[in-house]
């Protein structure tokens, strides 16, 4: 018993004194606002997260006066009615029934509620038009267990997990799920929009500043949820025009050493019923890896695309991401050092 009560005597005073709570919540919040953190809600970098984020603080604003009013009234109440020491106070007489006062208090929280409910509606259908603005990017995402795949109907791009957007200009993502439901996020860009089989969703929005930003799954969908990640990099336009180019090129055709005998083991291997690599291959149910090598992540961007974590994960995925539904393909040895070569060669 006694060890218990000065266990809990060592919590508080581990806990510290309430300023130093505080002060840890304030650098906590500016470190937020600074955006140290890839999933920060408080560094907009689109119309819409900035005016997600307007709103927010309108709200916060309005309902601290309310707070404020509240507090005041009820401070008023016990002062003006509270016990006098010059008698006995009166209780006051039973109110049953007032029409005025339920009136009120239905009324009342009604309004407030509708007060934040229709700025927020109007929010988020601004963000889902029916009719996208004619200059829209326009990017198809699947989400499948356990990454995303991007198709850009109006430049003829597929890639996967890493999607690049020209600053300034809207964007439009078209969403369909191949098998679960999942939720699609870049804290910093747009808001959740969950991915629905059987249905379509889409959000609108425009980015204004270029940076590499963090995106990821944001509903439970099974064992490799917390591994499906993905990159939204927004970049300038004359970057934006490079990339489109690089990826609608056909991919790098090596004429001699290890990335060409790796191109023969991938073109006679167990990898083309599943991955396209355009000339080579029409698989469609992993990611297309025509330039593999442009993305500076793989495995629903949870790995930094290096050779040696290419090689681990060929070598064994399911050990490197639980669940991953790509088996092993048992190379090894020199030939999944050529087939790595050949990967590492896709820019
Ligand atoms: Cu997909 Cu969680």
């Amino acid at each position: 018993m006694s060890v218990q009560v000065k266990g809990r005597n060592q919590w508080w005073r581990g806990l510290g004194s309430l300023p130093r709570l505080v002060s840890l919540a304030a650098v906590g919040l500016m470190m937020q606002a600074c955006g140290h953190y890839p999933a920060t809600t408080f560094a907009p970098r689109s119309n819409l997260t900035q005016s997600i984020q307007d709103l927010y603080f309108e709200v916060i604003g309005w309902d601290s006066l309310i707070l404020l009013l509240v507090v005041a009234l009820v401070v008023l109440i016990i002062v003006r009615y509270s016990t006098r020491p010059t008698g006995r106070p009166t209780p006051p007489p039973p109110v049953f029934e007032s029409r005025a006062l339920e009136v009120a208090w239905v009324a009342g929280p009604a309004l407030i509620l509708a007060f934040i409910a229709v700025p927020s509606l109007h929010l988020v259908y601004s963000s889902q038009r029916a009719k996208p603005p004619a200059d829209a990017l326009i990017i198809n995402i699947t989400a499948h267990q356990w990454w995303w795949q991007g198709n850009y109907p109006q430049l003829g791009i597929q890639t996967a997990n890493e999607f690049h957007i020209p600053v300034n200009r809207p964007v439009r993502f078209i969403m369909r799920s191949a098998d679960v439901i999942h939720s699609f996020w870049i804290p910093q860009l747009g808001a959740k929009r969950d991915v629905v089989p059987g249905h379509v969703n889409e959000i609108t929005f425009t980015p204004d500043k270029t940076g590499e930003y963090f995106g990821e799954c944001a509903e439970f969908c099974g064992l490799g949820h917390t591994n499906m990640r993905f990159r939204v990099f927004v970049d300038s336009p004359t970057a934006f025009a490079n990339w489109a180019t690089d990826q609608t090129a056909p991919p790098h055709a090596p004429a001699s050493g290890p990335a060409r005998k790796g191109q023969m083991i991938f073109s006679t291997s167990a990898c083309t019923p599943c991955h396209t690599i355009r000339g080579f291959s029409t698989g469609k149910i992993a990611p297309d890896l025509t330039h593999f090598a442009s993305r500076t992540t793989f495995g629903g961007g949870t790995f930094k695309n290096t050779p040696q974590n290419v090689a681990k994960w060929i070598t064994n995925p399911s050990a490197m991401k639980p669940g991953a539904q790509m088996p092993a393909l048992g190379l090894s040895g020199p030939e999944l050092k050529d087939l790595v070569a050949y990967l590492e060669s896709l820019k």
